[in-house]
């Protein structure tokens, strides 16, 4: 396994996927009930954006410090802007969040956590990230087989964050496996699945296995796409796809992902929001056409 996340930290996609994160943890913990995060990908927690893997690619200047900077960005970022600051020292911007360190910030003392990686050094590092009273719990190892035996012994409020590095191609095959089993241990989890967008003959395949995965719950796209599709060699945009999304996700999800479309994306970005409703007759072929409203 090559992929290592932080040459990525605080792109593009992680903003999508952080700035929609944040907000379902808003929404989760709302309700009195506890809640359990599952995270099956959770990476090393905290990333150097000064280091080298960092510099090299330039994706967080990209990214991240173009967020902090701007002038007009949405509240919808909000969160995601706080939990920057919180790890940096005032008026600086050299590191960047991960997922774990965002729940983490977002959960109370009754809720729960599990993150799982498999890299030995990702997993060591995040232990040291995270903090010891918080109910977190540090597996290392496979995030596939882990979650759903978190899950099972988990209470009903469930949240389950899918973000693994696509560098295999079953990443997608395992995301609709494990969703589906998922549901068949809690029916109302929100389930939350990160995906690069490359080509739409590939994404909306995906979509489809996962609307048939999901037997009836309902599921909402937010894609950013940078630029057209033309090459599908390229990472041209990337989606969050969230299983039984709470009611307010539309407009946020909106909100996120066309502010970054307009202000990081090329000629031709576009954000696009999706909400696929059960369907009560057949697969009809067409994700897209499957109910649910669409804007952006
Ligand atoms: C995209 S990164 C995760 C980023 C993190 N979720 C975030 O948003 O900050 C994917 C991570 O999954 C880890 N990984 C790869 N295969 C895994 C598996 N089968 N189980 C758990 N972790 C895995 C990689 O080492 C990498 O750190």
């Amino acid at each position: 396994m090559n992929y290592r996340h932080a040459f990525h930290a605080g792109n593009f996609a992680d903003l999508a996927k952080h700035a929609i994160l944040t907000r379902l943890l808003r929404e989760l913990t709302a309700t009195p009930a506890a809640l359990t995060v599952i995270d099956t990908h959770a990476g090393a927690g905290l990333y150097d954006l000064a280091a080298e893997a960092s510099r090299r690619t330039g994706e967080g200047q990209a990214g991240i410090a173009r967020l902090m900077a701007a002038l007009d960005a949405p509240a919808a970022f909000d969160d995601l802007k706080a939990a920057v600051r919180r790890v940096n020292a005032p008026g600086e911007g050299r590191y960047y969040p991960g997922s774990p360190v965002l729940v983490a910030g977002a959960l109370r003392p009754r809720d729960r956590s599990i993150f799982c990686e498999l890299r030995d050094d990702d997993a060591l590092a995040l232990k040291r990230v995270l903090p010891r009273e918080l109910g977190a719990l540090v597996h290392r190892g496979d995030g596939w087989t882990q979650a759903a035996k978190a899950a099972l012994a988990a209470p009903a409020a469930l949240l389950v964050l899918i973000d693994p590095p696509f560098e295999r191609g079953d990443d997608y095959a395992e995301a609709v496996r494990l969703t589906a089993r998922l549901l068949r241990i809690n029916r109302g989890a929100a389930v939350a699945i990160w995906t690069p967008i490359k080509d739409l003959a590939t994404f909306d395949a995906f979509l489809g296995n996962l609307e048939d995965a999901a037997h009836g719950a309902s599921l909402l796209a937010a894609e950013v796409r940078l630029r057209p599709l033309t090459d599908p060699m390229r990472l041209n945009g990337c989606a969050m796809v969230v299983v039984n999304p709470p009611p307010a996700l539309d407009d946020h999800a909106r909100t996120v992902v066309d502010w970054i479309a307009r202000n990081l994306g090329e000629a031709g970005a576009a954000g696009r929001v999706t909400r696929i409703s059960p369907r009560s007759g057949g697969n009809t072929g067409d994700p897209r056409g499957r109910g649910g409203g669409e804007g952006g």
